[in-house]
Parts: structure tokens; C-alpha cells; sequence
């Protein structure tokens, strides 16, 4: 079944999280103070909106001020701020009184949800891109056909003058455990609080294996030991010890939105090397307060002597196999070189993310992409005639720093990538490749 939109959209957005929920905000600001009308589409293939769903777990807290919020940076008297959803909420004083900048999770993803539900006229939920083609004649790119699918599988598709991708990352499953990824009991972290295997696992004495030494693994592990308290747990992880993640405040200024012009202006191999010496912001690290919850988890498990919870570092998982008794896996004990086989009733994959440079659904446009590497606004370099503009949020770590997957920089990097949409300026862009910034602003203007 295929439905073919007749609809003319300024902007279409890939993907409704937090990176074009703040995109959202930042092109209604602008619409407004220029009395623009912006047509512009979200499509989300998610149901409805959810901001990592499967973590939303209840011990589990933001990693960064609610002050970086979807658009305080960049205006702390915009009506989106996370102090007004407070306020709407009915709940400002006694935030207060709970003394943190770091709310839940949970409580975070409804102030997103609570923003999601203003642009919900401007959003498609239930529809995953899967193509985005070229409209036009040879060389010469007018717009874009973007393509649809629902879970049903009905096709739709729209016309686009602008591109804005923004749908996150994939569960990164290490390639030996992708024979057993389809079994029931073996379950990446994204998927946690969904899978029927966990919900199954009240008062039940299984033995679960944890893989991984990051965030996720710790937050899962604690939840798990809390949640299903007779459950065994392995956490299997290649590092000599679980790291606590550095949020200092000389580090954390990498994070500040003006630290991406300096990192963007060096050469690569020096972003590199960036990259690397503060991987410990964010990568294989955990928190150093549920450090210590787990630590005294473990601790009083021992004095119960009943010790539920088994670390083992410096080990790899190098072989799996599913069978009717458990999912068996073989871990290499690095240190010492040994080998062992345990089998357990579930394994939970906390091994992280993948994000492509370009996600796989704008292939059909590749020949006229130039270089994966992104402009300073995010947005791909094209062939001269091609004329839409395409920006990608949360694909250009290692052009724009490690900030380019978190909430530090969304109201900034929203401002940025609307400006770029209606002044149309670029490095290789004439007076004529202008043009599709520019039918944003007349065919706005038009409409008013
Ligand atoms: C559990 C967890 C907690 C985190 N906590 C923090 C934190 O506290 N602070 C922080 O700074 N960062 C945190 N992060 C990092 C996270 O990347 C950002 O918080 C944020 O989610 C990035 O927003 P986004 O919109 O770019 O991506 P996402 O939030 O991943 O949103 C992408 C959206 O695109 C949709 N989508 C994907 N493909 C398609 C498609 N083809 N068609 C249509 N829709 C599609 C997805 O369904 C999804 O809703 C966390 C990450 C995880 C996994
Ligand atoms: N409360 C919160 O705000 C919250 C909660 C969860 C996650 N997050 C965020 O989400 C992001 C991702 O965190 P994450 O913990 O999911 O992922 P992560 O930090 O990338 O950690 C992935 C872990 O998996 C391991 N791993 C990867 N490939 C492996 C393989 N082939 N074999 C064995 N181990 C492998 C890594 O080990 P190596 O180091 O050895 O490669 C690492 O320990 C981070 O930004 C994090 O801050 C936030």
C-alpha cells in the first residue's frame, strides 16, 4: 500500500528526540520573530514520543544540568525551559527543595514529552524513513522525495526543499554474539525495560551475564540486583576496573557550545587525539555516585553472605551458543589466558551505540554527496546543483566533538542549523545554490 503526499514541506525532520525537538523550538523562534511561516514535518517512527524508553529506569539520573535544557542557552526566557515545565507542572518549589541539577530520567523524559506534545501538529509518530530520494533532472536537485513505512507497511511519501537528520544511534552488538542477537533471552540495554525475559524474572533464582563496563551496565546491574533481588549476576567486562566518568569542570568546558568552533578548525588528526584523551567523559564510564551504590551493593551481599553480584574484568565473551538450558558463553579471562563456559538464563548487552556518518536511507542521494565530513553548520557538502540543504545532528563526533551525541550543545546546534536554512550560506554555494534556503524564506513569506 503506498500514498503518495502532495505537500510541499520548507523543512522535513528525520527522527522526533531531543535534537529535533530542539530544532522545533529554534525554527517557531524564527518564524515568529520574522513573521515567517516555516512548513516543516518530524517523523518519528516511534509510536509516540519516548526518549530512550527502555532505560527509563527509576534509580536513574540525568547526566547534565536541567539548565542544558532543549533551548536555555540559548534563551532562558523561552516558554520550553525546564523551569516553566516545573512551573506548569505545579512543582518549582519542591524541585527546589530537592537540591540537584540532575533530575531523573524519568522526570526529564516527560519535560520533553510535555515540549513534544506543543509541535504535536507537526509530527508524524509511527513512521520510520527509509529512503530519501532526488527530485529533479540530471545534475540539477530541486527537492526531496522522503519515504516512508509504517509497521503495516504503508508507504507514504512527501516532498522536502530542506533535510534535517537527527535518529540517534543503534545498539552496537559485537559480532560474536550477533548469531545468538535474535534469541529471546539475550538483550541489548535499549531494550531492557521492554523485554518480557526481564519482567519474568520476579523471584526467580536465574543467573543473568551483564557485558560491558559503562554506564548502562552499571545503571542495569544496580537495577536488576534491586529489582529481582534472588537473580544472579555476572557483569563481564574487558577494563581492569568500572571507571568513574569525569565531569569536572575544566573538562566539562569541551562541552560548551563555543568549543566546537575550535575543535571543528583542527586538523583531524588533532580532533582525534581530543577524542581520545577525554573518552573518559563519556565512553566505558560510569558515574561516580552509582560507582559507590554498587560497590556498597556488592559489599552488602558479601556481609549477608549471600554474594548475588560477581564482577569479572579484563574478561571477553569469545564464544555463544543458545541452546534449551540457557545461553552459554565462553569468556576468555585475559589476564590469565583461561577460558570458561557458564550458561545463563539471560544476557543483557550493555556494549554501547553505533552511528553511521550516513544513515543508509539517504543512499539514493549519495552521488551527490562530496565528502562524508560536515560543514561547520552540519550540513553535507553537495554537488553545485543540488539544491536542498541536508544536516545531520548527532553524526559528526569526530568533526564536531564529543558534545555532537549529547544535550550539551542542542540549543545552540538548532539556532545554527536554522540559520543556515534561511540565510542558505555556504562555502560552495553561489548566488543560485542559495536557492533552497531561500524558497524557505519566499515561499514563507508568500503564505503570510
Ligand atoms: C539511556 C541513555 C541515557 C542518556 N542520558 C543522557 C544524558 O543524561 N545527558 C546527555 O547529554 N546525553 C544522554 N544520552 C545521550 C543521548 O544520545 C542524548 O541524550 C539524546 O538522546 C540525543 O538526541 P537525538 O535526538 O540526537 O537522538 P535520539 O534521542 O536517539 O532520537 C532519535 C529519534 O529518531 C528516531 N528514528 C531513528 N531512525 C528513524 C527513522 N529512520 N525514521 C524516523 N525516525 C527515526 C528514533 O526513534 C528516536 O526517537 C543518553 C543516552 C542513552 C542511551
Ligand atoms: N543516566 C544516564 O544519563 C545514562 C544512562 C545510560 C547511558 N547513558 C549514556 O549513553 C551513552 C552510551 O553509554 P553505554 O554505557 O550504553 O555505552 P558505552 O559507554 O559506549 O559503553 C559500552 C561498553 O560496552 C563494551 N563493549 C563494546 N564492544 C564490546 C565488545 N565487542 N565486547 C565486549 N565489550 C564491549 C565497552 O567496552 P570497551 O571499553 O572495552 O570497548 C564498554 O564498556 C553514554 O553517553 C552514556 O553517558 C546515560
Amino acid at each position: 500500500m503506498s500514498y503518495q503526499s502532495t505537500t510541499d514541506y520548507d523543512v522535513v525532520g528525520v527522527g522526533f528526540g531531543p535534537s529535533n525537538l530542539a530544532l522545533a523550538i529554534a525554527l517557531d523562534d524564527c518564524a515568529r520573530q520574522r513573521r515567517l511561516t516555516c512548513r516543516s514535518l518530524f517523523v518519528e517512527r516511534q509510536p509516540s514520543f519516548k526518549w530512550h524508553g527502555g532505560m527509563l529506569l527509576p534509580g536513574s539520573n540525568m547526566q547534565i544540568s536541567f539548565l542544558k535544557d532543549l533551548v536555555s542557552l540559548r534563551d532562558p526566557t523561552s516558554p520550553f525551559t525546564f523551569v516553566n515545565y516545573l512551573h506548569k507542572s505545579g512543582r518549582l518549589l519542591d524541585f527546589t527543595n530537592c537540591k540537584t541539577f540532575y533530575p531523573s530520567r524519568i522526570e526529564f523524559n516527560d519535560y520533553l514529552r510535555w515540549v513534544a506534545g506543543q509541535f504535536s501538529a507537526m509530527v508524524e509518530y509511527g513512521e520510520t524513513v527509509v529512503a530519501v530520494e532526488p527530485v529533479g533532472a540530471g545534475q540539477s536537485v530541486t527537492a526531496l522525495r522522503v519515504v516512508t513505512r509504517t509497521e503495516e507497511g504503508t508507504e507514504t511519501s512527501r516532498s522536502a526543499r530542506n533535510l534535517v537528520v537527527a535518529v540517534g544511534g543503534v545498539p552496537h552488538v559485537p559480532a560474536v554474539f550477533q548469531p545468538i542477537a535474535r534469541d529471546r533471552r539475550v538483550v541489548h540495554t535499549s531494550g531492557y525495560l521492554d523485554s518480557p525475559v526481564v519482567g519474568a524474572m520476579h523471584g526467580r533464582a536465574l543467573r543473568v551475564a551483564i557485558i560491558g563496563g559503562g554506564q548502562s551496565a552499571a545503571e542495569v546491574t544496580l537495577d536488576l540486583g534491586e529489582r529481582h533481588p534472588d537473580v544472579r549476576i555476572d557483569l563481564v567486562f574487558r577494563g581492569h576496573a568500572l571507571k568513574p566518568s569525569d565531569s569536572s569542570p575544566f573538562v566539562n568546558e569541551i562541552f560548551n557550545p563555543d568549543y566546537t568552533d575550535y575543535f571543528h578548525s583542527r586538523e583531524e588528526s588533532q580532533r582525534r587525539a581530543i577524542i581520545r584523551s577525554f573518552r573518559n567523559t563519556n565512553y566505558a564510564v560510569v558515574d561516580p555516585e552509582l560507582l559507590d551504590q554498587l560497590y556498597r551493593m556488592a559489599y552488602q551481599q558479601r556481609i549477608a553472605g549471600a554474594q548475588r553480584l560477581a564482577l569479572h574484568p579484563r574478561s571477553e565473551v569469545v564464544g555463544t551458543e543458545a541452546g534449551p538450558e540457557g545461553v552459554s558463553l565462553e569468556i576468555l579471562n585475559k589476564d590469565e589466558d583461561v577460558r570458561h563456559r557458564a550458561t545463563y538464563d539471560a544476557v543483557v548487552l550493555a556494549t554501547g551505540y553505533e552511528r553511521s556518518p550516513i544513515p543508509a536511507f539517504l543512499d539514493p542521494i549519495s552521488r551527490y554527496i562530496e565528502t562524508s565530513a560536515l560543514e561547520r553548520d552540519y550540513r553535507l557538502q553537495t554537488s553545485p546543483g543540488f539544491r536542498p540543504q541536508v544536516h545531520l545532528q548527532g553524526c559528526s563526533e569526530i568533526s564536531h566533538g564529543l558534545s555532537d551525541t549529547l544535550l550539551s550543545v542542542l540549543p545552540m546546534r538548532a539556532h545554527e542549523i536554522t540559520a543556515s536554512l534561511l540565510s542558505g550560506t555556504g562555502r560552495q554555494r553561489g548566488p543560485e545554490q542559495d536557492m533552497a534556503a531561500r524558497i524557505l524564506v519566499e515561499a514563507a513569506a508568500g503564505r503570510e
